[in-house]
């Protein structure tokens, strides 16, 4: 449900709504706006591409993609870039090239694809049916053919999962539905040992960990997996409705004119955007500050909770972070996201006992400060209540 005020402005980590209500933002449109509202530097891009070419389709190619696309594949394993405009689409392309290129390739029986348990992969029917949760399918099928579950991060019967008919693998290495998880080792090894010898393609979904979120160009880097397909979107565009693919050269050679696209699809301006976020986000000392910030929330945090002994786990991968609080607890975290709205923070659902923060990469560190004392103010106001 929308929170109950309506925004008017938004700067850097700050929001502020209608009533001149200033809030600290810690949910950055949803790992999305990493550089910050209203950035300047990415206005003058806007305003500058917006006057010499605005939109296109997908007929004819554009400068701002062209180049955006070869800085991707500069820094990753990417030979070709597909551009969408949100992560859901970014899922429906990778799905979609799989499926072709192992049907092409090998056989017709080969476009089964496995996912995971608490993932999410979007809102899109193919979305919905990946991700195996009653909560988001309930109603809406017949749901797609072919789509087999197991659960995230247990090898358990895994190699019953993936035969030789699977045509893709699909993970996120970071999950957040149950708080901020990485992929633990073995999983990773397995889904690799079983991917080769089966022939399938991994495909892993960034569009949430991707673009610096994790303190890393893309979460993959940090795992010992090599990713047929990488889907993208959320952060590459700050906050301009961008996504997309990245694949081979191999695996893209099955997807010839006319078989996908999208007429938005590497929008110049998205694009011209997008540029300046990679050429940002890619720096190491960039990366570097993303992690110092990580290790600031982390140290607060665990002041909190020796003080409120409430928590039950706290989890981060960069600037990615979820408190789980204790069953004892009493915190409602549907309340709680209220509460803190109304001491003037923002802050974002995990599930029912669990929230995030996904800031802006650069947000300040008195305002993470800042923040940090905010949620101790309302946690210690609901707990006398
Ligand atoms: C991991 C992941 N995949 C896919 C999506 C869908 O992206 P979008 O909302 O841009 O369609 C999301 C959105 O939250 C996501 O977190």
């Amino acid at each position: 449900m929308p929170a109950d005020f309506v925004v008017k402005k938004a700067k850097g980590s700050l929001v502020w709504d209608t009533n001149g209500n200033k809030f600290i933002d810690l949910t950055a449109g949803i790992a999305v706006t990493s550089l910050g509202h209203s950035n300047a530097e990415l206005n003058n891009i806007v305003s500058k591409q917006s006057k010499s070419l605005w939109h296109l389709s997908n007929l004819y190619i554009n400068e701002p993609s062209v180049t955006l696309a070869k800085k991707l594949c500069n820094f990753t394993f990417g030979e070709k870039v597909f551009f969408s405009n949100s992560g859901a689409e970014a899922i429906e392309a990778a799905i979609k090239t799989a499926r072709k290129y192992s049907t092409k390739k090998f056989n017709s029986n080969k476009n089964e694809i496995v996912s995971f348990t608490t993932s999410f992969h979007g809102r899109t029917i193919m979305g919905i049916t990946l991700a195996h949760s009653k909560a988001l399918n309930d109603g809406f099928g017949p749901l797609p053919k072919g789509i087999k579950s197991h659960e995230y991060n247990s090898i358990e019967n895994l190699e019953k999962v993936i035969s030789d008919d699977t045509s893709a693998i699909i993970l996120e290495v970071v999950q957040w539905q149950s708080g901020i998880t990485p992929a633990n080792v073995k999983f990773i090894a397995e889904i690799t040992r079983l991917a080769k010898k089966h022939r399938a393609l991994i495909i892993i979904d960034e569009v949430q960990s991707g673009v610096g979120r994790t303190g890393s160009l893309f979460a993959y880097e940090q795992f010992k997996i090599k990713p047929d397909i990488v889907c993208f979107a959320k952060g590459i565009a700050n906050g301009l409705p961008l996504g997309g693919i990245l694949t081979t050269n191999e695996v893209s050679s099955a997807m010839t004119p006319g078989l996908h696209g999208s007429t938005f699809g590497g929008n110049p301006i998205a694009c011209a955007v997008g540029e300046k976020v990679v050429d940002i986000i890619s720096k190491k000392s960039f990366l570097n500050a993303v992690k110092k910030k990580e290790k600031l929330f982390l140290e607060l945090l665990k002041e909190i909770n020796n003080d409120l002994n409430i928590f039950s786990e706290v989890k981060s991968m960069g600037l990615w972070l979820s408190v789980t609080f204790a069953k004892d607890s009493n915190i409602k975290v549907d309340e709680l996201i209220i509460a803190c709205h109304k001491n003037g923070l923002m802050i974002l659902k995990a599930n029912m006992d669990t929230v995030r923060f996904s800031p802006s990469l650069i947000i300040e560190d008195m305002l993470i400060e800042k923040s940090m004392q905010v949620f101790k103010k309302t946690l210690t106001q609901i707990l006398a209540l």
